[in-house]
């Protein structure tokens, strides 16, 4: 899949938003390994903690639906939706892609427009991360 089509993906996710207490709205696209995307958005709470990233719904979403293998994520956000900067991840949300990602060939896109974007590996953003690899010493698949 081009570029350009995640990023429009994660722009129509944002749509989606919820986000009534910041109101800086994210939206997410991720690419699985079979070629499917899933889109994710923020999903404020009034209490706040239970407040769940866009990257997070995108990911919680593909693995609750029997996906584990991932190519790349792409993140957009702004206050009130306006993208006139980058949006990266949180640092909970890197953990969450380490959790399922190679870091080293995990794309993370930070996008402005169909146009604008920047490309990162996981293993930039996060790195000497902590992941399956330090706890599972067998093959294991669950
Ligand atoms: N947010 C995301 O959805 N993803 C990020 O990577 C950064 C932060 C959301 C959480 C909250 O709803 C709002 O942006 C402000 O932090």
């Amino acid at each position: 899949m081009a570029t350009k089509d995640l990023v429009r993906l994660a722009i129509e996710a944002m749509t989606y938003a919820y986000a009534p207490y910041s109101g800086f709205r994210v939206g997410a696209a991720l690419l699985t390994a079979d070629g499917n995307v899933y889109q994710g958005c923020n999903i404020e709470n009034a209490a706040y903690t239970p407040t769940n990233c866009a990257e997070r719904t995108a990911f919680f979403k593909a693995v609750s639906e029997g996906k584990r293998e991932f190519f790349a994520i792409c993140i957009v956000g702004g206050k009130d939706g306006v993208l006139e900067g980058y949006t990266a991840p949180c640092g909970v949300c890197r953990q969450v892609m380490m959790e399922f990602c190679d870091p080293e060939t995990f794309r993370v896109i930070l996008a402005k427009d169909e146009e604008h974007w920047q490309e990162y590996y996981l293993k930039e953003l996060l790195p000497m991360g902590f992941g399956p690899d330090n706890l599972i010493k067998t093959e294991q698949t669950n």
